[in-house]
C-alpha cells in the first residue's frame, strides 16, 4: 500500500499545503512577526547532535513506556492543544482524537476547539487519556463551568496556557484579515456552555436561535478567553480550588525563573513551549529554553516540551536534555489534511517508529535511559 503522505517532514508539509486553503495553511504554518522564533525553534535542534553507542544489549522492540500523572503510556508523546482543526479537514478534532485514542497517547483538547468536549471524548474512546487546555477566561463563573464540563467528560489533566492571554502579531493572518473565530470556527466550547447561555440570556445552539445570536455568542467566547490582561500567579489558588486535586500544568514557560515559581506555587507540571513561535517574535528557541528549565527544576515537577518536533531524532534530543514528554503540533495538522484520521495515523505512526528506531540505533533499550551523555552540543 502506498503511504498517504511522505515520511519526510518537508514533503509532508508541502503536500498538505497543496491540499489546503491558503489561509488555513498560513494560519498553522505561520508565526509572530518575522517568524524568527519559528526558525529558532528548529535551529535549536541543530545545536545538539546524538552520540550513538554501539554493541549494547538492544532488542527488536524498544520499551518506550512512560508514566505521566499516574498513567502508564506506550510512549512519552502527547497531542499538543491545537484549536480550529476543522480548518484542516471536516472531521477535525474527531479525527485527531480518534487516532490518539487508538495509539493510547494523551489527547489535549484546546479551548479553541471546533468540536465540543463530549463529541471529542466520544471519538477519543472510553479508554482514551484526555487532557484539557484552558485559555483562562476573565469570568470566574465561565472558568468553573468549562472545568466542570471537562471533568465530567473525562479530561483529567488541566493544561493552562499562560503565553496567549492576547494574540501575537501574526503577520500572515493580519495581511489576510484571517481570524477563524469571527467566522464561528473554534468557539464550540463557548457555544455549548450552560453558564454562557445564562449570561447571554439565550442558547445559540437552540433551533430557534438567530444567526446574530450565534455571532454574539462566538464573540463572547473569544472576548472572555482572549482577555487582553494576563492572569497572574496569585490567581492560581482560585484555579486549584475550581479544578480540585487533579494535575495542573502550565503551558508556555520558557525560563528557569518561571519554572521555579511554578514549583513554589505547587503546580504539577510545566510545558516548555513558545506556542510554536506564534506569540513573540525574536524569542529563544524552545529547546534552548528546555535546557535552562531542566537545569533549574528537573525532578521537582513534570516537564513537557513542544516547538519544532519534526522527526524521531527531535523527540530523542528533547527527552535526552531532560523533558519527561513531548508534544506535537503542526505535523499532526499536516497529517489531518491528508484525508483526516488516515493521514494523522500515518504521521503519528511514522514519528513513533522513527523515534523507536533512533532510541535503538543510539544504543538504548528503554526510554528512561536517555540523558545528556547521549548528546553533544555542537
Ligand atoms: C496552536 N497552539 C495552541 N496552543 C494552545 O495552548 N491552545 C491552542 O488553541 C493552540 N492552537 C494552535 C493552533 C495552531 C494552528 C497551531 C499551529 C498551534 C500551539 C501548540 O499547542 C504548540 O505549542 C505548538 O504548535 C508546538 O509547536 P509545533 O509542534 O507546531 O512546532
Amino acid at each position: 500500500e502506498t503511504p498517504i503522505a511522505s515520511t519526510n517532514y518537508d514533503k509532508l508539509e508541502a503536500s498538505a499545503k497543496a491540499r489546503l486553503d491558503p489561509a488555513a495553511y498560513d494560519y498553522a504554518a505561520g508565526g509572530a512577526g518575522l517568524e524568527t522564533t519559528v526558525a529558532n525553534n528548529r535551529a535549536a535542534f541543530s545545536k545538539w547532535s546524538i552520540r550513538p553507542r554501539v554493541m549494547r544489549e538492544v532488542y527488536p522492540n524498544r520499551n518506550l513506556t512512560t508514566t505521566l500523572f499516574n498513567k502508564t503510556l506506550p510512549a512519552p508523546v502527547v497531542m499538543a492543544p491545537v484549536g480550529v482543526q476543522t480548518l484542516y479537514h471536516p472531521d477535525g478534532e474527531r479525527a485527531t482524537a480518534s487516532v490518539f485514542g487508538e495509539l493510547g497517547l494523551p489527547y489535549t483538547l484546546s479551548t479553541a476547539t471546533s468540536t465540543g468536549f463530549a463529541d471529542v471524548a466520544k471519538a477519543n474512546g472510553v479508554n482514551g487519556t484526555r487532557w484539557y487546555q484552558l485559555y483562562w477566561p476573565s469570568d470566574d463563573d465561565l472558568t468553573r463551568s468549562y472545568l466542570n464540563v471537562a471533568k465530567s467528560n473525562g479530561y483529567d489533566v488541566l493544561v493552562v496556557t499562560v503565553d496567549t492571554w492576547d494574540l501575537g502579531w501574526r503577520t500572515r493572518d493580519l495581511d489576510r484579515g484571517f481570524f477563524p473565530f469571527i467566522r464561528g470556527i473554534g468557539v464550540q466550547i463557548g457555544l455549548e456552555d450552560p453558564v454562557a447561555h445564562q449570561k447571554l440570556g439565550f442558547n445559540p445552539l437552540a433551533k430557534n436561535a438567530t444567526a446574530e445570536q450565534k455571532q454574539t455568542a462566538a464573540l463572547y467566547h473569544v472576548i472572555t478567553t482572549s482577555r487582553g490582561i494576563s492572569p497572574v500567579w496569585d490567581r492560581l489558588p482560585f484555579l486549584r480550588e475550581a479544578w480540585g486535586d487533579g494535575p495542573i500544568v502550565l503551558k508556555g514557560v520558557q525560563t528557569a525563573e518561571d519554572a521555579r515559581l511554578a514549583v513554589q506555587h505547587g503546580i504539577d507540571g510545566v510545558i516548555v513551549s513558545n506556542h510554536g513561535g506564534r506569540q513573540i517574535d525574536g524569542a529563544i528557541g524552545s529547546l534552548d529554553a528546555l535546557y535552562d528549565v531542566t537545569n533549574a527544576v528537573k525532578g521537582q515537577l513534570v516537564i513537557g516540551f513542544d516547538g519544532g518536533i519534526r522527526g524521531g531524532a527531535d523527540i530523542f534530543k528533547a527527552l535526552a536534555i531532560g523533558a519527561d514528554f513531548v508534544q506535537v503540533g503542526r505535523p499532526v495538522l499536516w497529517g489531518l489534511a491528508h484525508e483526516g484520521a488516515k493521514g494523522v495515523r500515518h504521521v503519528m505512526k511514522s514519528l513513533l517508529a522513527e523515534f523507536e528506531l533512533t532510541v535503538g540505533l543510539a544504543g538504548c533499550q528503554h526510554v528512561q535511559e536517555l540523558n545528556r551523555t547521549h548528546l553533544v552540543h555542537v
